[in-house]
């Protein structure tokens, strides 16, 4: 086998441990360096992975000559100046979700990446988990026929990440939109086939993280500094005709233990819903409903998948298992949703 490629991870306290095991386990591979701003947590991550090479200014790591692969995992506003960064020192590109908060800056990285000739991938490792890989095989069967209508939502009931990184604009983009709200429009939006959004019409609200002693199960006391969303409800339209319905909530009075995440979708042969992954049937000559289940085998961690797809879709010259583009459009439903709510009118997005 010819040489493995190396990779340099920056942004290493969260998500970045779940993305250690995918580097390690691909054959094509190895992690040779680090980059964190926090000195502490460089150092921490340098000892746990037996790696040297540690970088506390991440264009360090970026610059170095025979880095292959940059895997960025920072919080959201770092993901364009970064990986713009790294794609004009000729470094093929993973970022973590949101690929960015905004268009503008998706657009800006999608130059990048047709300036260098090199591969960018968001991270959306949802669409890695056995269960939705499943459902997408028979759904692009045609099992479901054109497919008019998506419900979708990601809710829960106590779970806002009450760090900076996430509930001050300035850091994230946004609240549980761009946090959460990209891990189901994605899912959705790839398995209805990447219809075009054409309008959407949205709310936010912030009720509950006003309220007094308001906490979150995922991170304690609502800091004063929270300046986003806490939940947000769509309707968006697709040039085809089809339609989808959104929500998603940090905080919300729901019933579940921790995070409810659903996908139905309703097509003129069947409809389907996930993660149950049932599809759903009726023989109208015979007066009779099916629901039957697809089948699916529990496998590689997602999170590890989509790092060992990336690196395969590398050394074999494939197209980016999460392209750019479809997260423009993910980030472009977004955020007409703000200026909608921000408007009270339906906003135009063709
Ligand atoms: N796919 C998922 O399931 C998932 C889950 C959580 C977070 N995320 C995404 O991962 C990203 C990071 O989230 P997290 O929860 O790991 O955050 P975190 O705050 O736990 O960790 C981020 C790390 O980045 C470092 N950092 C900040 N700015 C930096 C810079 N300019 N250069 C180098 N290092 C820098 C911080 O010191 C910190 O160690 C976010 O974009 C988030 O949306 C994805």
């Amino acid at each position: 086998m010819s040489k493995k490629l190396k990779v340099g991870v920056i942004g290493l306290a969260g998500i970045a441990k779940t993305h250690f095991p995918g580097w390690r386990q691909s054959p094509h591979t190895e992690i040779v360096a680090l980059a964190d701003v926090d000195k502490q947590v460089l150092r921490q991550k340098g000892d746990e992975l037996g790696i040297d090479r540690l970088y506390q200014d991440p264009l360090d790591l970026i610059r170095c000559k025979d880095i292959d692969i940059v895997d960025i995992c920072t919080p959201n506003a770092c993901h364009a100046p970064l990986t713009v960064a790294a794609l004009q020192t000729g470094k093929h590109v993973l970022c973590e979700k949101p690929l960015a908060p905004t268009p503008k800056d998706i657009r800006r990285m999608i130059a990048a990446r047709d300036k260098s000739g090199k591969l960018l991938m968001t991270a959306q490792h949802f669409r890695f988990q056995s269960s939705a890989q499943a459902l997408k095989k028979v759904i692009d069967k045609g099992t479901l026929g054109e497919v008019y209508h998506a419900r979708s939502w990601m809710l829960r009931r106590s779970g806002a990440p009450t760090r900076p990184g996430f509930i001050q604009k300035k850091h994230s983009g946004g609240g549980p939109c761009i946090d959460i709200g990209v891990h189901i429009l994605d899912l959705t939006l790839w398995m209805l086939g990447h219809p075009r959004p054409v309008a959407v019409s949205g709310v936010t609200q912030r009720r509950l993280s006003k309220q007094p002693g308001c906490y979150s199960d995922w991170g304690g006391p609502i800091p004063k500094s929270w300046d986003v969303e806490e939940f947000a409800a769509a309707m968006v339209r697709f040039a085809n005709g089809a339609t989808l319905v959104l929500e998603v909530a940090w905080l919300l009075h729901h019933k579940t233990t921790s995070e409810d995440m659903q996908m139905w979708l309703y097509g003129e042969k069947g409809g389907a819903h996930w993660p149950d992954n049932e599809i759903l049937t009726t023989d109208y000559k015979a007066k009779q409903h099916s629901n039957t289940q697809v089948l699916s085998t529990s496998g590689i961690e997602p999170h590890a998948l989509e790092c060992m797809a990336f690196a395969e879709a590398v050394v074999e010259g494939k197209p980016s298992p999460v392209p750019a583009e479809h997260s423009l459009d993910v980030i472009t439903i977004l955020d007409g949703l703000y200026r909608s709510a921000a408007s009270g009118k339906e906003v135009r997005l063709a």
